[in-house]
């Protein structure tokens, strides 16, 4: 297995895993399928803001799932902190793939100085719940009933990781 950069040829692959899962899965809380020239834009936007999207790849060159981050939230004072996702296809789960995207993709954001990566997980989601436990998040709070699909309510866990020991962030 290898863990690379997206490039525009992997995008039909990540548009099929996304939709798969908005289609199958509560990981995604939204409804609407995507296509390919939406991913292209989230892409670009992803590579101007210097974050990556990371592919693993087989031996047979076949994209077997994606994981990226973007900023936690819009203000200034979070700019350490960072929200990720992982997708792994569905036929290719249960091999280690999500854990080896993971580990290049806290690499990637210590690498670029971020602070704290934030996990935020449906709460019945348990495959993604222990495998962000065994990567040393920290459960760090629960929020019932905040979200939709498949008519249930649904709860969010968010667990936590901190990059660094940084004891202040060094810039103003
Ligand atoms: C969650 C997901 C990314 C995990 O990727 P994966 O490649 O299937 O998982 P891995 O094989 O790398 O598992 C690594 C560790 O995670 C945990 N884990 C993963 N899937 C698990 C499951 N179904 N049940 C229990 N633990 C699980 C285990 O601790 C495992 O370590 P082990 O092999 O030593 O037991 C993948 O199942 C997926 O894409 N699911 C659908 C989308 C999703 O839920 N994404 C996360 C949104 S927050």
């Amino acid at each position: 297995m290898n863990i690379r950069d997206a490039v525009l040829d992997d995008l039909p692959v990540v548009t099929s895993i996304y939709n798969d899962a908005v289609q199958h899965t509560t990981a995604i809380w939204n409804d609407r399928l995507v296509d390919v020239a939406n991913r292209t834009q989230w892409l670009a936007e992803r590579q101007k803001q210097g974050y990556p999207v990371l592919v693993s790849v087989d031996e047979a060159g076949e994209v077997t799932g994606y994981a990226s981050f973007g900023d936690w939230r819009a203000f200034d004072g979070y700019r350490h902190t960072v929200e990720h996702s992982v997708y792994v296809h569905a036929g290719q789960r249960g091999k280690r793939i999500g854990e080896a995207l993971m580990l290049a993709l806290i690499e990637r954001a210590r690498g670029i100085g971020k602070h704290v990566m934030v996990a935020a997980i449906e709460s019945g989601n348990k495959g993604s719940i222990r495998l962000h436990e065994k990567l040393g998040f920290s459960h760090v709070g629960q929020m019932p009933q905040v979200g939709m699909k498949f008519g249930e309510w649904l709860d969010l866990t968010f667990l936590q990781l901190i990059l660094d020991d940084r004891a202040k962030p060094g810039d103003a």
